[in-house]
Formats: structure tokens, C-alpha cells, sequence
């Protein structure tokens, strides 16, 4: 499905990137498998991660390197796009994945809290796709039309419900998701295609969710970071050439793609007496849901998925 394309995943020395990395090469793609190596809270650094999935793909057979930069740092963003291009010839595939939590309540964050995160996040995902981005459209130029490009990027729910504790990280997963969506629109004609995934899995940045996640004694495993990698395989495949600028909520044996609202009623002129009236008639109906963004679309099977 993906023989002969190139592919970077970024954080991917563990948790969902390393499932998505192994996806990758399993479906045929030569990946550089970059990871910064720190520890849960972002500090610290350690190459062996990335160079232990990068040996666990050429082990499988597959084609892949290790790449130990910072994505959010700009200079070693590019340098991992060079890489790419560099050892394999090119790059068809971005699957940005890096990033780190600094929970607190935003009434005891501390800047460098906030910093961090939207540092690692939001300046993580810009990053690799200004460089990514570049590139695809350089080609584009020379070749005359558009070329295969894709970008996967990683956001969470919690940019959806407002998760509490999570100020920092929330508004990261919102940036990430608009910056993508400007992505798609200003990429097409040069043939990138850009989709964002919030998934859900058992990882380190979730294991202090303690029993939430954990694995079941028997049955289908359904937080098991391998169910968000055949998403994320198939966004990545010429069989998602039409896919682009949508998010997905993802995990064990569930895909749910998010709509945008839509309204049936004839428009007319709002007054504030008469939107209050509406929506107390409307909580009284039990309809709150009209009052958050709700996912649409889901469809449902159980078992792994696989990319193909
Ligand atoms: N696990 C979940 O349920 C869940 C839910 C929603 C979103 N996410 C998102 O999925 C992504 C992966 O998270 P995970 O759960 O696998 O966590 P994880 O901690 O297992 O993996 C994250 C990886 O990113 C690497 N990293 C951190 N900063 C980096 C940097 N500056 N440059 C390069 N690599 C860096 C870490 O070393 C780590 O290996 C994150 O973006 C996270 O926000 C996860």
C-alpha cells in the first residue's frame, strides 16, 4: 500500500508514534522515526527511543533511520525534513505525533507550563510542516502539478470538551487542528492532502489515567495504540487521495469523523430576547447537545482494523 513512498513520524520512539511508525513500515513506506527522547513532563533527552523502533521496522524488513531532534526546535525541524529526503530520495508522508503534558488548572500554571506546551505541540506540528510544505510545493513547481503529499496530525478531544486541567494542552490541540485545516485549502494544488486524528490509547502520557485504559484480562484490547495506526496508514495511502482537511476521533475498532454544523431552519433576524427563548425551550427538551460540538458519522466494528 505504501511501497516506494517515504515517510517521517515524529515522537515516534514510543506510544502511539511507534505504532503508527511500525504501521508505516509494514505498509511498504521507508520511515525516519524521529524522537527527542524525554521524559513524560518534556525534559531531558535520549536518542535510544527512536533508534530502537528505527531497528525494530529494518528488523520486520523494512527501511527506516532514527532521528533525535527537537521538532520544535526550526533549525533541527528541517534538518529532519533534509533527512528524509536526504537518505530515502524524498518525502511523501509527515505524521506529526511529538508532544508532552504539563497538566495543571490554569489558575496555578506557571508560564514555562504554558510555554512548553504550546512549544512542543502547536510550534512542533508548524515546524515540520513549513518545511514539509515547502518542499512539496518546490517539486510541484518543477514537476508541473500536484505530487503525493500527505500530513497527518495528531490533536486530542480534549481541545473538544475542555478538558479541566489541560489549558495549555487544549489550546495546543485547537491550534493544531485550524492550522491544519489552513493547510489543507493552501496545499491542494500542489497535491498535499492534510487530516487531523484525536486519538485514544494506552501510552505513557495516559497511564496515570490508571484503570480508564487498561488492558482488558481477555478480549479485544480496545486502547492498544496499534488501533490508531491503520487510520493513520490508510490517511497515508493513495486510497485517501479525496480525504483532506477533516478531523477523526480514533481508537480500538471505532472511527468517528467530525462534522461541522449545519442548519435547516430559514433564516431570519436574532434578537437576544429571542435566542434566549430558543435555547431554554430547547435545554427544556433535553437538548443540549445543540451546545457543543458533537462528532457525526461513526461508524462502528469490532476488531483491529488494518490499513489494508
Ligand atoms: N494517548 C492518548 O490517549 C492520546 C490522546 C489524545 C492525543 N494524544 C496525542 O498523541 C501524541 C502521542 O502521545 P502518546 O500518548 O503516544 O505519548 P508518549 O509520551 O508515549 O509519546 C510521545 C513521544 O513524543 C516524544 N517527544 C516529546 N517531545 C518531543 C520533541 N520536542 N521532539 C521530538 N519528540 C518529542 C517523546 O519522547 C515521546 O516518545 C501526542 O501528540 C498526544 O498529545 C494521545
Amino acid at each position: 500500500m505504501l511501497e516506494g513512498k517515504v515517510a517521517i513520524v515524529t515522537g515516534a520512539g514510543r506510544g502511539l508514534g511507534r505504532a503508527e511508525a511500525l504501521e508505516l513500515g509494514r505498509l511498504g513506506a521507508a520511515v525516519v522515526v524521529n524522537d527527542l527522547g524525554g521524559a513524560a513532563d518534556g525534559s531531558g533527552a535520549d536518542a535510544s527511543p527512536a533508534q530502537r523502533v528505527a531497528g525494530e521496522i529494518a528488523a520486520a524488513g523494512g527501511k527506516a533511520i532514527a532521528n533525535r531532534g527537537d521538532v520544535a526546535d526550526w533549525g533541527q525541524a528541517k534538518g529532519l525534513i533534509d533527512q528524509a529526503v536526504e537518505t530515502f530520495g524524498g518525502l511523501d508522508i509527515l505524521v506529526n505525533n511529538a508532544g508532552f503534558l504539563r497538566d495543571k488548572m490554569v489558575f496555578n500554571m506557571d508560564e514555562d507550563d504554558w510555554d512548553s506546551v504550546i512549544r512542543v505541540h502547536l510550534k512542533g506540528h508548524f515546524s515540520t510542516s513549513r518545511w514539509a510544505t515547502s518542499y512539496w510545493r518546490d517539486r510541484s513547481k518543477e514537476e508541473g502539478g500536484p505530487v503525493y503529499a500527505r500530513i497527518i496530525n495528531t490533536a486530542s478531544e480534549a481541545f473538544l470538551v475542555g478538558s479541566p486541567a489541560q489549558p495549555n494542552y487544549a489550546a495546543a490541540k485547537g491550534g493544531i487542528t485550524a492550522m491544519t485545516l489552513s493547510i489543507a485549502q493552501s496545499c491542494a494544488r500542489y497535491g498535499v492532502r492534510a487530516n487531523v486524528i484525536c486519538p485514544r490509547a494506552r501510552t505513557r502520557m495516559t497511564e496515570v489515567l490508571g484503570s480508564m485504559y487498561a488492558k482488558p484480562e481477555e478480549g479485544f484490547d480496545v486502547f492498544a495504540p496499534e488501533n490508531v495506526a491503520p487510520l493513520v496508514g490508510f490517511l497515508a495511502s493513495p486510497a485517501a487521495e479525496q480525504i483532506s482537511g477533516q478531523v477523526f476521533i480514533v481508537y480500538g475498532g471505532t472511527v468517528s469523523l467530525l462534522a461541522g454544523s449545519s442548519s435547516t431552519a430559514a433564516p431570519s433576524l436574532f434578537s437576544p430576547g429571542r435566542i434566549a427563548r430558543r435555547t431554554s425551550r430547547q435545554r427544556a427538551a433535553g437538548g443540549r447537545r445543540d451546545w457543543r460540538i458533537r462528532s457525526a458519522g461513526t461508524s462502528r466494528a469490532d476488531g483491529l482494523w488494518r490499513a489494508m
